[in-house]
């Protein structure tokens, strides 16, 4: 059955972009589906000020291919000593859109970030009064917690408190990963999204040990139960507002996925909207798929949807890419287990 499906210009509400031959390697593949995506901060030495962030971006608009129809919308890391009226010039002049909070130790390049909350509440307070989001990586980094509880306890003990205290704040949960989660988001009022990825979409966590360890499925926070993904997939074709993609596409090369000690982190950004409409369509609801990727997240950022279409084309099972070659080594790309049915249009 041949099948199209057009939708306003999608946006990536979480992206790893990555600097240098990386960046220049995984930029074009957002840049071909995507108008806009915020842009991780956890560089190594991480985003933290607004002269960074412009710095970044500038090196990020340089690396598009020509013609590209794309806008980094840029973040601040924010340490303990982020600097409040930095955070709140850099929103004022549009270097910034959103400050990334990072408990210190949660994932990929987080020893900078906070472990004393209290000493973030000068900038919390600054941003609750100026309107500007805070996207937190929603994981508590004591390991006596057990991984696959991190995310609901981070709700009881960091988010809810914190909240409570800043009132006003608006506060993006990424990457969303559980049921307690999806519950806390939908009940949270207009000031609480959560954006959530492709791959959580698709697989649990059986998928990083079916027949043997399997790297290319670990990301942070790690998939959990099938009925997690099942209340995830719910939320994500609800058309609910507060919920919207952000694809935490990361890549790593190779070689550090597949070491003793390998990192965390999925690289689908050539794949992911080919996924998209094939969940969708299975859940029944393709009707669905723009307000997720294209609508809602544009509404809670205060932006309008991006003017411009995309098409999508279900027909013949598409190749799988693989890999991609970058300046770093070989990168795999996202593999949800199922044949790409689906291909974006060329325009
Ligand atoms: O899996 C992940 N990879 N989770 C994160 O939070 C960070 C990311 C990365 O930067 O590689
Ligand atoms: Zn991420």
């Amino acid at each position: 059955m041949d099948r199209t499906l057009t939708l306003r210009r999608p946006d990536d509400w979480h992206l790893h972009l990555r600097d240098g031959a990386m960046l220049r390697a995984v930029l074009p593949h957002s840049a071909a589906h995507f108008a806009r995506a915020i842009v991780m901060p956890n560089l190594v030495p991480p985003v933290t000020t607004m002269a960074a962030a412009l710095a970044y971006r500038a090196r990020i608009l340089e690396a598009l291919p020509p013609g590209a129809d794309f806008t980094p919308l840029m973040t601040l890391y924010l340490t303990e000593d982020s600097d409040p009226d930095d955070i709140a010039r850099a929103h004022d002049q549009g270097a910034a859109v959103a400050v990334k909070l990072y408990p210190a130790g949660a994932t990929t390049n987080s020893h900078s970030g906070v472990r004393d909350f209290a000493r973030i509440q000068p900038v919390l307070d600054r941003m609750a009064r100026i309107g500007m989001p805070l996207l937190v990586h929603g994981e508590v980094t004591d390991p006596d917690i057990d991984i696959f509880d991190r995310e609901a306890v981070f709700i009881d003990r960091v988010l809810a408190p914190l909240r409570a205290r800043t009132p006003g704040l608006r506060v993006v949960m990424e990457h969303v990963t559980t049921r307690e989660a999806v519950d806390y988001v939908r009940e949270g009022g207009l000031d609480l999204a959560a954006t959530v990825t492709t791959h959580h979409l698709i697989v649990n966590r059986n998928a990083m040990f079916a027949g043997g360890i399997r790297p290319h499925y670990y990301c942070l926070p790690v998939a959990k139960r099938e009925g997690h993904r099942r209340a995830l997939l719910g939320a994500a074709t609800s058309g609910h507002p507060s919920f919207f993609l952000g694809t935490d596409s990361a890549p790593h090369p190779d070689a550090a996925k597949i070491a003793p000690c390998g990192c965390a982190g999925i690289f689908s950004a050539p794949v992911t909207l080919a996924c998209l409409a094939h969940v969708f369509e299975e859940a029944g609801s393709l009707g669905q798929l723009e307000s997720f990727a294209s609508l809602n997240g544009p509404a809670f950022h205060r932006l309008p949807p991006n003017p411009a279409t995309i098409t999508l084309v279900r027909d013949a099972a598409q190749p799988h890419p693989g890999t991609i070659t970058t300046g770093d080594g070989p990168v795999t790309v996202f593999d949800p287990g199922f044949p790409l049915r689906w291909r974006v249009a060329e325009a």
